[in-house]
């Protein structure tokens, strides 16, 4: 049984480790405590006892696998995926054709005899398919890729705008004011709290007519106020605002600016009504193309930015001229069945070597903004710069011009009286969808942010690392805490000019691997903010200096980048500085940019220090089972940042590490396996459960006693557990061998590479995240279509109702909903009057205890 200490293993617990075992698991339990805080144990030192003691010979290692593999065949083989067993569908990750194809709805095919709604939910697969059609056939009439571009834009097509449908199809419209008014009549509450007055950020459509037809006093002063928030002295401002006028269906409210602060519900649809009607399109599309089931490629494709090309695909001809080509080429088929079908299952293939290590120089850390500036302004006067150096250009331009730079990114700010409202914080305001922290949705979405990141940045041969929290999880097992969601990664200062030149403003879209894999539709907007000139903390306005951001729910990296400045550096460095730069001289000549460029210590905003020495040279590795970069000495890194914190008792606050697993697990749900199993033993041995019996407080120590046996008992208790071991075993293997290696200061190399070409390949382990949705609310392309003609022709039957004190009515259906399925593919009709965010938003249950390693934490013990 598992509380058989073994003599030795005893001996060594109490002797060795118990500092850091019992006060590091034991301790985070109880926060604050007086010995924990005495002894300065962190997370790293704890790692490292794991890897000396814990970790055993591959063979063992692999008959244990092979238990579990059995074990799990005799239970789940065959089984089908159900709701029940939802889980297993985790493990699903391979190609499946079916899911790859759409049939293209007969209004587009077949215009002339069904009529085009103007309306249809955004499917990446409808997109994505009519857009590589239209490239590849572009592609083989001419030879340059530069003579190419993306002919139409709309945001509605690459991110899922329907919420507004149910606005857009209403009779009965509301306005700017009544429908997002959540202003109070005192000013300054208002503006300490960033809620701004619907006039500052929403324009009616009446508002808009006035504007492109001025009559009166009245009219001109109302757009003399907007013309302050927008440039109506701009032609292509006023383009865009006869374009919202000429839309076949309109909400009567738009959303053209930062809203502020607002509810969760109304921030999702101020999000969804920007992009819809103000949100400018990316410059370029780079596609990442899946290539050789290791590596991909990317093509870059420039977008058409004219107002007048600003086009739902269902509005152009795309569809029909793929029908066109498809019926020539499928005659036999058509005569089976008329559907055209579209497949985005499309392949290009590249070769492309990667390297082990890459050196960094001081001068990557050397801000370049003004040489740059000057430079570009140079050649626009001989040549016509393309739109991304122009708007390089001019944003270098902005920020030599500003001392004091105002906050460039915008969050998705929750009224204070919201459950969770703080964590709106973490979504960029444009693509917020809803808040999705701790459940099911979250690991696909931060997955497919790391992975199209790494391969972004491994395509382009930018010098990135992951860095700070990131860092540490990687450091442990080489995938992702389960509770620290966010992504870090830092850059030189010479690379984020790179990314900000070539890449600001672009769209991302992340194809996957191709072969087997499962097709992915990724998509991410790359956002520079503009005052990249400014390298210190300043105001404190702007620490990130970029984001890579998800288009479907507004989950971001963090993309800092590091600089020689003129910041003090922390005294840990002191000692480490010559005498005639000793910060003891008070020599007033000797300035901290003397001392750093010594040191070659470079720092990002927030005033976080990297050493040269510390991260030369980057090095390949595994993070996520994704090839990326790390820095050479990462341990000396951690320990910088995280060895002072101690062990950071919060966040490892109900969460235990089981080393044989090499993962973690909630330790709730621990405790209470351990619960049940005592309960059996004292069953076993005739004693009587006592009712009243309380759940004791484990201290999380039997874990190191485990047999193979309490392992397996535990992952077949906790089938999720079970299936999230069985995705990250080889990775997390992999990755208990490199550190090692590292660690004893030995080369990865050839763990990783056969000249110059990755070896170690590992498959996704997380769906893409619109496949996922599609699957958990058992959505279908088809029958979305026929869904939403039928809504097209009721609201023109009998119109929807939208009014606003329904938003409170929805409130209240909102809290009732909680316990509610799943149903976001039959929205309107359903429930009229109930936009379908109500199924996106209950999601996060406000549950903050939940996560995806504890399913159903309010079960019962049985
Ligand atoms: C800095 O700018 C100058 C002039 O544009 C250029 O020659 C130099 O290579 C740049 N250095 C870096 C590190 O980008
Ligand atoms: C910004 O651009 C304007 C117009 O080209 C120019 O006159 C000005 O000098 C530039 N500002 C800086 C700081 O270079
Ligand atoms: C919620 O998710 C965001 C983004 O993943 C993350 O940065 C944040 O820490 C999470 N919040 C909590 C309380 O876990
Ligand atoms: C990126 O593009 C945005 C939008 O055009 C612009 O405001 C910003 O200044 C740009 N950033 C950089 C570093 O060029
Ligand atoms: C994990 O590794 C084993 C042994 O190398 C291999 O057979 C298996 O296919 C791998 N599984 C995954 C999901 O990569």
């Amino acid at each position: 049984m598992m509380f058989r200490k073994s003599r030795c293993l005893y001996l060594l617990i109490m002797i060795v480790i118990f500092h850091f075992i019992v006060i590091t698991l034991i301790g985070y339990n109880e926060p604050g405590s007086s010995l924990q805080s005495k002894l300065q144990v962190n997370l790293f030192d704890v790692k490292n006892y794991f890897s000396n003691t814990i970790y055993e010979k591959p063979n063992s290692l692999l008959k244990f696998n092979q238990k579990i593999d059995k074990k799990f065949e005799s239970i789940y083989g065959g089984v089908e995926v159900n709701d029940e067993n939802r889980f297993l569908y985790l493990l699903e990750l391979f190609n499946n054709q079916h899911s790859n194809e759409i049939i293209i709805p007969e209004y587009l095919t077949d215009p002339d005899t069904y009529e085009n709604p103007h309306l249809q939910d955004f499917d990446p697969r409808f997109t994505l398919g009519l857009i590589f059609d239209y490239l590849s056939t572009s592609l083989r009439r001419v030879s340059n890729l530069d003579d190419v571009s993306i002919p139409y834009f709309h945001w509605s097509d690459w991110s899922d705008l329907s919420v507004l449908d149910e606005y857009l199809l209403s009779n009965d419209k509301s306005d700017c004011v009544s429908f997002f008014d959540v202003s109070t009549n005192n000013r300054l509450r208002n503006k300490k709290l960033e809620i701004l007055k619907p006039e500052d950020f929403c324009l009616n459509d009446e508002d808009i007519e006035l504007i492109l037809n001025p009559k009166d006093q009245e009219t001109k002063e109302k757009r003399a106020l907007v013309d302050q928030l927008i440039d109506l002295k701009d032609e292509e401002t006023l383009k865009a605002l006869r374009k919202i006028k000429d839309e076949p269906y309109s909400t009567n409210w738009h959303i053209f600016k930062y809203p502020g602060r607002s509810k969760k519900k109304l921030k999702i649809i101020q999000s969804k009504s920007y992009l819809n009607d103000f949100m400018p399109p990316p410059l370029a599309i780079n596609f990442l193309l899946p290539f050789d089931n290791s590596r991909s490629i990317d093509l870059r494709v420039q977008v058409n930015q004219k107002i007048e090309n600003k086009k739902k695909l269902i509005d152009t001809d795309l569809a029909q001229n793929y029908a066109k080509r498809y019926r020539r080429a499928n005659k036999e088929l058509l005569d089976v069945s008329k559907d055209i079908i579209l497949n985005i299952r499309d392949q290009t293939s590249y070769l492309q070597s990667t390297s082990y290590s890459k050196f960094l120089e001081p001068q990557d850390f050397i801000d370049n903004s003004t040489s740059i500036h000057n430079q570009l302004q140079l050649e626009n006067t001989k040549k016509i710069l393309s739109d991304s150096d122009l708007n390089y250009m001019n944003s270098l331009n902005v920020s030599l011009g500003t001392g004091s730079p105002s906050k460039y990114f915008d969050e998705a700010k929750i009224l204070k009286k919201e459950l969770n409202w703080a964590l709106g914080g973490h979504y960029d305001w444009r693509f917020f969808s809803g808040i999705i922290n701790y459940t099911e949705k979250q690991p696909p979405v931060l997955f497919g942010l790391i992975r199209a990141w790494l391969t972004f940045t491994n395509t382009y041969g930018l010098n990135t690392w992951i860095a700070h929290g990131s860092l540490l999880s990687w450091y442990w097992n080489g995938i992702s805490f389960p509770w620290d969601n966010d992504i870090d990664v830092q850059m030189p200062i010479a690379d984020l000019h790179k990314l900000s030149r070539y890449h600001n403003q672009s769209l991302i879209v992340d194809l996957g691997q191709g072969g087997d894999e499962e097709s992915r539709f990724g998509r991410y907007f790359l956002d520079c903010g503009t005052f990249i000139l400014s390298r210190v903390k300043g105001n404190g306005n702007n620490n990130i200096d970029a984001r890579f951001i998800d288009v479907d729910t507004g989950l971001y990296i963090d993309i800092t980048g590091l600089a020689l400045t003129d910041t003090k550096t922390p005294t840990r460095f002191n000692h480490e500085l010559p005498s005639h730069l000793d910060r003891n001289l008070l020599d007033e000549t000797i300035s901290d940019y003397n001392r750093n460029e010594w040191l070659e210590a470079y720092n990002c905003r927030n005033n976080h220090f990297v050493r040269l020495s510390e991260v030369n040279p980057l090095k390949l590795s595994i993070i996520e089972g994704q090839p990326g970069y790390i820095p050479n000495n990462f341990a000396q890194l951690l320990h910088n940042e995280y060895g002072k914190k101690g062990l950071m008792a919060k966040k490892f606050k109900g969460f235990t590490f089981l080393p044989k697993l090499r993962m973690w697990l909630v330790s709730r749900n621990l405790n209470k396996f351990l619960h049940n199993q005592e309960q059996k033993q004292k069953l076993e041995r005739g004693e009587v459960k006592r009712d009243d019996e309380e759940e004791e407080d484990y201290d999380n120590i039997p874990v190191k006693h485990f047999k193979d046996e309490d392992y397996i008992d535990l992952l077949f208790d906790q089938p999720e557990l079970l299936v999230e071991y069985i995705l990250t075993r080889n990775i997390t293997e992999f990755h208990e061998h490199e550190i090692k290696q590292l660690l004893n200061g030995k080369d990865t190399k050839s763990m990783l590479l056969h000249d110059d070409h990755l070896k170690t390949y590992f498959p996704t382990i997380r769906h893409d995240y619109f496949t996922y949705c599609a699957r958990r609310e058992n959505y279908k392309f088809e029958r979305m279509v026929e869904d939403k003609l039928k809504q097209v022709k009721l609201s023109k039957e009998a119109p929807l109702e939208t009014k606003q004190d329904e938003q409170d009515e929805q409130d209240q259906q909102d809290q009732q909903n909680k316990q509610g399925q799943d149903q976001r593919s039959k929205p309107i009709q359903k429930a009229p009057g109930h936009p379908p965010i109500l199924e996106q938003t209950q999601e996060a249950t406000d549950d903050i205890s939940r996560t995806r390693v504890d399913p159903q934490p309010n079960q019962p013990d049985t």
